[in-house]
């Protein structure tokens, strides 16, 4: 489900007029649909009931306290990348035992952190990390939950800055690589071998990766069973492609693939292995399920181009920037005025700072508001104060009511 849509040329989001949220708290400001977040997570939940499994919610998609506290309380797991992350996993009510933390980079007090807390697995992507690990616990007369992160090298098809399951990528060990190291790791006390990961990506568009890393890692996972190392779960990371084209509730499903379509290709390859299956979803849960509104400055021409100068930037929103992303962008108040071709700019002192370019939209004029559409995921975790600009507000709709649930930064002047 979408929880957008036109009522008398307004856009709503659930039963709430957004021009209403955008005239009480101010733009830019990031506005989610609680229903929409609830009822996705739901859905993946419900699309994997028939093996034991667990929807680990990947906070680098949207790590706004009161989003966190709802998916904890929904019986949500947590994928963390950070011990920035960790502690807020914790602090939201993420119990400890449904939490695990990847990154290709962890520091020794992120380790520490880890272990200490007792979480579910930290995700080792090399076999020095490893090594650090096991290392680590042992001081501190710990045992380390470990899986290691496979690099199954396979390609999604999408852009490169999202593929992460290529050998040519940073994460991961190799699959030759990972055997020795896991009979490496079953020889070490400080260490309990507890799963295998692998995240190929985000953005998959296919079920067919998804099918081919889960035979991939049946197979390895039957291998080493033969040398006695036992596995309780199997995680298949994130990536469930959102198709940022449809943003009404008319257009039907956000997703490229149904998650019943993923599930039907993995579990019936990993239920012969009697492990639990965990997902790290972050995009298709939330991404869909937000909208940064923004009012116009200014509008203005230059040879052969028009702008809309509008008071959101690359700041706010940086994926149309950093990897040419596309947003449909909706005017609050569609009035049937005749389209035109603009880019949609921010203030930013960069030529890269844009929302949309050679946009078709709806002459907007300096004061309407508008909403970049599907900006649920990626958006506010990747703001920033460039230009000393502060952080956009962030406000939850839940039916006709609407609550801030986090507030603007303050401005500097
Ligand atoms: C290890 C890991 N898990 C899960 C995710 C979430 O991916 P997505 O938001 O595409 O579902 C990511 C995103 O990059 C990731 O790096």
């Amino acid at each position: 489900m979408i929880p957008y849509s036109y009522r008398d040329n307004r856009l709503f989001c659930e039963e709430t007029d957004l021009a209403e949220v955008a005239r009480q708290y101010g733009t830019p400001a990031y506005v989610y649909s609680k229903a929409g977040i609830t009822g996705n997570y739901a859905r993946i939940d419900a699309a994997f009931a028939a093996a034991p499994h667990l929807v680990c919610y990947a906070l680098k998609a949207n790590a706004n306290p009161a989003l966190l506290k709802m998916m904890a309380e929904l019986g949500a797991g947590a994928d963390v990348v950070s011990g920035g992350e960790l502690a807020q996993a914790l602090q939201a009510g993420f119990p400890a035992q449904r939490i695990v933390f990847a990154s290709v980079g962890k520091t020794d007090a992120e380790i520490r952190f880890a272990i200490r807390s007792g979480i579910l697995a930290l995700n080792v992507e090399s076999r020095e990390e490893l090594e650090v690990t096991a290392r680590l616990a042992a001081e501190m007369g710990m045992t380390a939950p470990i899986a290691l992160r496979i690099n199954p090298d396979i390609d999604i098809e999408g852009h490169p800055y999202l593929t992460t399951g290529k050998s040519a990528n940073k994460f991961g060990i190799a699959l030759e690589e990972a055997r020795a190291a896991y009979l490496w790791a079953a020889e070490q006390n400080s260490l309990k071998i507890v799963g295998v990961h692998c995240h190929i990506g985000s953005m998959i568009k296919k079920s067919d990766p998804y099918h081919r890393m889960a035979e991939t890692l049946a197979a390895f996972v039957a291998d080493l069973g033969k040398a006695g190392i036992r596995f309780e779960h199997v995680d298949l990371g994130g990536g469930l492609g959102v198709d940022y084209t449809k943003v009404l509730g008319e257009q039907g499903s956000p997703w490229f693939m149904e998650p019943e379509e993923m599930a039907a290709q993995v579990i019936p390859v990993l239920q012969p292995l009697g492990c639990e299956i965990l997902l790290e979803p972050g995009r298709s849960i939330v991404g869909p399920n937000g909208v940064l509104l923004s009012q116009v400055l200014y509008r203005k021409e230059t040879k052969g181009k028009k702008f809309l100068v509008v008071d959101a930037a690359m700041s706010d929103l940086i994926r149309p920037s950093l990897y040419g992303a596309y947003h449909a962008i909706l005017p609050l108040q569609a009035g049937g005025v005749e389209p035109e071709t603009v880019d949609v700019v921010g203030a930013i002192c960069e030529s890269g700072d844009f929302l949309a370019k050679d946009r078709e939209l709806e002459r907007l004029q300096r004061g309407d508001y508008l909403a970049v559409m599907t900006a649920g995921a990626y958006g506010y975790t990747l703001t920033s104060n460039y230009n000393a600009r502060p952080r956009p507000v962030e406000v939850l709709i839940d039916g006709a009511t609407h609550s801030v649930i986090r507030d603007r930064e303050p401005s500097l002047f």
